[in-house]
């Protein structure tokens, strides 16, 4: 696991840009890779990026796939924090992506179990997630996998927690009865499928959920800490995040003697 710890100040673009080179060069050799997209604030710098690159005309998408992580069950088709919706107004709808090519778990569906099946062939028909951006909850879930859930699950329903649930609600105008009390979820499984995962996370309110990420026992207690068990992780934190790190110094050496061929 690679964590790069960037000054607060920077660390807005600095992420956007480092995750925005990967999925460039990941694009220049794959056009049609299979990118896996997260919702909530912490990617919203790497959207940004991607956006501005595509004006740029230096990335394009019109060959790429997408599936996003989760989605509230139950939020009608046009809420605006339906998974969906937010997707596309914060990032796909300001690309040449197809309008058949991003996908996620459907929250409306009758057949709840039959929806994360399809979810999960749909997945593995496209040949897997080349790259998976992740955020992470205060509770360390990932997806919306909460603590408890089973580190080899797949696509599924849970129950958001409590604190999820209170954490979420500056989406909902601070309402907590507005925040859905269930959602669809990738599995931890599923997740670690991803040829790569890029997570970040900024801010002190995640700093005890990246501390046990990166250097706590693996446990269902902390969903993230499976991470620990993939080859590839690139975990992206501004100081704030990475205030409870043991091995901190550590990880700002070897960032800043890190071979400049290597790439992400
Ligand atoms: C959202 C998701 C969640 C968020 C996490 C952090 O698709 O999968 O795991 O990444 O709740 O949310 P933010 O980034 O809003 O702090």
């Amino acid at each position: 696991m690679e964590i790069i710890i960037f000054p607060s100040e920077q660390a807005t673009d600095s992420n956007g840009n480092l995750a925005g080179d990967a999925i460039t060069k990941l694009l220049d050799r794959k056009p049609d890779a299979v990118l896996g997209l997260a919702t909530g604030s912490s990617p919203l710098p790497i959207y940004r990026n991607l956006i501005s690159r595509y004006r740029s005309g230096d990335i394009s998408f019109a060959k790429a796939r997408a599936f996003t992580l989760d989605e509230y069950v139950g939020l009608e088709p046009e809420h605006p924090e339906r998974y969906a919706n937010v997707i596309r107004s914060e990032f796909t709808a300001h690309v040449d992506f197809a309008d058949d090519a991003v996908h996620g778990p459907n929250g409306l569906a009758d057949d709840i179990p039959a929806a994360c099946q399809s979810y999960e062939d749909a997945i593995s028909d496209a040949g897997g997630v080349d790259l998976q951006i992740l955020g992470i909850g205060t509770d360390g879930h990932i997806g919306f996998n909460e603590p408890g859930s089973s580190l080899a699950s797949r696509t599924r329903i849970k129950t958001l927690t409590a604190q999820t649930r209170v954490d979420n609600a500056r989406f909902f105008n601070d309402d907590l009865d507005q925040v859905p009390t269930q959602c669809l979820t990738q599995g931890l499984g599923t997740i670690m499928d991803a040829r790569h995962l890029i997570l970040v996370a900024t801010g002190r309110s995640k700093a005890e959920a990246v501390h046990q990420l990166a250097e706590g026992a693996v446990s269902a207690l902390g969903p993230a800490t499976i991470l620990q068990h993939h080859p590839h992780v690139t975990v992206l934190v501004d100081e704030a995040a990475s205030g409870r790190l043991q091995l901190a110094d550590y990880y700002r050496q070897t960032y800043a003697a890190k071979p400049t061929w290597q790439g992400l």
